[in-house]
């Protein structure tokens, strides 16, 4: 099976005050292609995600989307064309309902609670309600958004990013502080979203990268130290020595 590239870096790398975070960082993820990035802490994984989003310019290298290069980009425009992007905390709006907060994020990605009081067509309620399904909050639909557990949160904040229909999602260590149960539930939904968009999802948690079942990226040093499936590169010596052994 051939995949078309998607996202592509090549020789990607950034200083900060003469350390590099990157170097000559090289990345080809295919459409449709969800990859597991791990690496230890410092490696430059969370770099590598602001690069793409362009929250970071890369002093050298090449990044590109489809045949967009991204690297003369701002962010808005990059989130536009299609990348969405979740950070490790979640950020959803704690005094409106589930469901608002996912009817927010189809219809005023970047302000405006007065779009709620516009009314939604039959497509966009199905959007809503299928999105709900998808991040299993749905008997949660009218509750606070607040009082969701915090892997609710991070659920529902997917599922605001799905709301925008990105074809890259970009999600850092979402399992980060969830319980055993959800950080399943997490690896389904991610592999359920991998049905229909690429996904780069950076975690720590081996027993998850296990569930993904997906190629894997290991980052040392601000460069790629192995690829290949989580069995392969857990018996790579070199990543035994500098991650996974310690
Ligand atoms: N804005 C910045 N200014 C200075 N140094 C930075 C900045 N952002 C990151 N760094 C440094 O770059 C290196 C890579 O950081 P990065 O956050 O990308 O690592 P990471 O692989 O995401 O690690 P972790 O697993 O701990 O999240 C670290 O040494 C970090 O301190
Ligand atoms: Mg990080």
């Amino acid at each position: 099976m051939t995949t078309e590239t998607l996202l592509y870096l090549e020789g990607v790398s950034v200083t900060f005050d003469g350390f590099k975070a990157l170097n000559n960082l090289n990345l080809d993820v295919g459409t449709n292609e969800m990859r597991a990035i791990i690496g230890p802490n410092g490696a430059g994984k969370t770099t590598m995600m602001d690069v793409i989003t362009g929250k970071t310019r890369p002093d050298e290298g090449r990044v590109s989307f489809r045949d967009v290069t991204l690297t003369t980009m701002d962010e808005t425009a990059i989130a536009n064309i299609g990348i969405g992007r979740k950070f490790q905390k979640p950020t959803v709006f704690e005094s409106h309902t589930v469901w608002d907060n996912l009817e927010l994020a189809m219809k005023a990605p970047r302000s405006s609670f007065a779009s709620l009081r516009w009314s939604l067509t039959g497509e966009q309620l199905e959007r809503i309600s299928k999105t709900l399904e998808r991040i299993n909050l749905t008997p949660a639909a009218k509750q606070l958004a607040g009082n969701l557990s915090h892997g609710q949160k991070q659920w529902l904040e997917i599922g605001m990013l799905l709301m925008q229909e990105p074809e890259l999602l970009l999600v850092d260590e979402p399992v980060a502080g969830m319980t055993d149960a959800e950080t399943e539930k997490t690896a389904m939904l991610l592999r359920d979203i991998a049905q229909t968009a690429a996904v780069v999802v950076v975690e720590h948690d081996m027993d998850f990268v296990r569930a993904l079942d997906v190629r894997v990226t290991v980052l040392h040093e601000g460069s790629v130290l192995a690829e290949g499936s989580l069995d392969t590169v857990q018996n790579n010596q070199r990543v035994i020595d500098v991650y996974l052994g310690r």
